[in-house]
C-alpha cells in the first residue's frame, strides 16, 4: 500500500500538461496501471489531441494482443479531462509536465497548493531544473518530488527520482513507491540540473545540431554515424525531433544558465528553426520530414 505523508493511499493521479508530449504519455502509464487519472492543461485543444492519441495508443496495444478491447475500454473509462486545476482536487499525486521554465511551474505548484488535499503529493517531470527551486513558495515543499521520466513515457521504463531539500522521507518513498506500482524503474539522483540523463544529453544534442549547423555533415549522416559507430537506437537528430525542438531549447535555456556550459546552450540554428516551425514530430517537420504531425508515426 502507497502511502503519502497524511496516510492516504495513492488512487488517483493528476497530470498537469498533459495535452503536451510528455503529460500525455505519463497519463497512459498511470491509468495503464490502473490508477484513475485527471489529465490537465491550459489547452482544450492540446488535451483533446492527446486523449485521441491516447485512444489511438491503446488500440494499437489491442490490435498488438498487449491488451483486451475490455481492458482498453476500462482504461479509457479511468480518464477524465479538465482545463481547470479544480479537476485534481481528489488527486492524492499531481505529476506536473508543463512548460520547462521556472516561473511558469512554481506559478502552477502555488496555485495547485489550496486546491489539493493536505495528504497530496506533487511531483515534478522537470530535466533540467531545481526541485527545491520548483517547490520553493508553494506553501508544500516537503511534499513536493522530482519524478523525470524519459521520452515516450509510455514506452520507457527508466524514472529519475530526485528529493529537494525539504522534501520528507515520507513523501518521497510513497512517490517511489508509486512509480514501482505503476511499472515503471526508478533511479534516485541529487537535485542536480540536468539529473543523470540530461547532464549527459542536452550538450551531446547540441553538438550533434553544431555539426550539421557548421556543415560537417547532413543530418541522417550525422545519426547514421551515432548509430553505427556508437550503437545508440536513435541518433541525436532524430531523438530531438522526438523530444521537440522547442523543448530543447527550452532544456538549453534552463541548462546554461546553472552549469554555464557553453556546449549547453542552443545553438543558432535551432532557435532558427523553431522560429520557422519545425518543432519536430508534433509539427510534422524538424531535421527529418514526416509529411503530418503526429508523435509516433500514427
Ligand atoms: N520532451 C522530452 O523529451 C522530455 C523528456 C522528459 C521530461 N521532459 C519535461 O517534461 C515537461 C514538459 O515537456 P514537453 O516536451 O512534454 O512539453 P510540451 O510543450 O510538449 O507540453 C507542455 C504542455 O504543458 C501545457 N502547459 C503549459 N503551461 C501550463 C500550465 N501552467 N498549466 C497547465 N498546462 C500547461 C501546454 O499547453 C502543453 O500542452 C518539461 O518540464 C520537460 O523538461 C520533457
Amino acid at each position: 500500500m502507497i502511502r503519502p505523508g497524511a496516510g492516504r493511499a495513492i488512487k488517483t493521479v493528476g497530470v498537469c500538461g498533459a495535452g503536451g508530449t510528455m503529460g500525455a504519455g505519463i497519463a497512459i502509464v498511470a491509468a495503464r496501471a490502473g490508477f484513475d487519472v485527471a489529465r490537465q492543461d491550459l489547452s482544450a485543444a492540446a488535451l483533446e489531441r492527446s486523449l485521441r492519441d491516447t485512444a489511438g495508443f491503446f488500440g494499437k496495444s489491442v490490435e498488438r494482443g498487449k491488451m483486451s478491447a475490455e481492458a482498453r475500454d476500462a482504461t479509457m473509462a479511468r480518464i477524465t479531462d479538465t482545463v481547470a486545476l479544480d479537476g485534481l482536487a481528489g488527486c492524492d499525486l499531481v505529476i506536473e509536465a508543463v512548460f520547462e521554465e521556472l516561473s511558469v511551474k512554481q506559478a502552477l505548484l502555488r496555485a495547485l497548493h489550496p486546491v489539493l488535499a493536505e495528504h497530496a503529493i506533487i511531483a515534478s517531470n522537470t530535466s533540467t531544473l531545481s526541485i527545491t527551486e520548483i517547490a520553493s513558495g508553494c506553501g508544500r515543499e516537503d511534499r513536493v518530488v522530482g519524478m523525470h521520466f524519459c521520452l515516450p513515457a509510455q514506452l520507457m521504463k527508466l524514472i529519475e527520482m530526485s528529493p529537494g531539500v525539504n522534501t520528507s522521507d515520507a513523501a518521497f518513498q510513497a512517490a517511489w513507491d508509486w512509480t514501482v506500482a505503476a511499472g515503471q524503474q526508478p533511479v534516485r539522483t541529487q537535485d542536480k540540473p540536468g539529473f543523470i540523463l540530461n547532464a549527459l544529453l542536452v550538450p551531446f544534442n547540441n553538438d550533434a545540431i553544431r555539426l550539421v549547423e557548421a556543415g560537417v555533415a547532413a543530418p541522417a549522416d550525422v545519426d547514421r554515424a551515432v548509430k553505427a559507430g556508437l550503437g545508440y537506437k536513435m541518433g541525436p537528430l532524430e531523438l530531438i525531433d522526438l523530444i521537440g525542438l522547442d523543448t530543447q531549447v527550452r532544456l538549453s535555456e534552463a541548462f546554461y544558465p546553472v552549469t554555464l556550459d557553453p556546449r549547453a546552450a542552443a545553438p543558432p540554428l535551432l532557435r532558427r528553426m523553431v522560429a520557422a516551425g519545425r518543432l519536430g514530430r508534433k509539427s510534422g517537420r524538424g531535421f527529418f520530414d514526416y509529411g503530418k504531425p503526429g508523435m509516433y508515426g500514427a
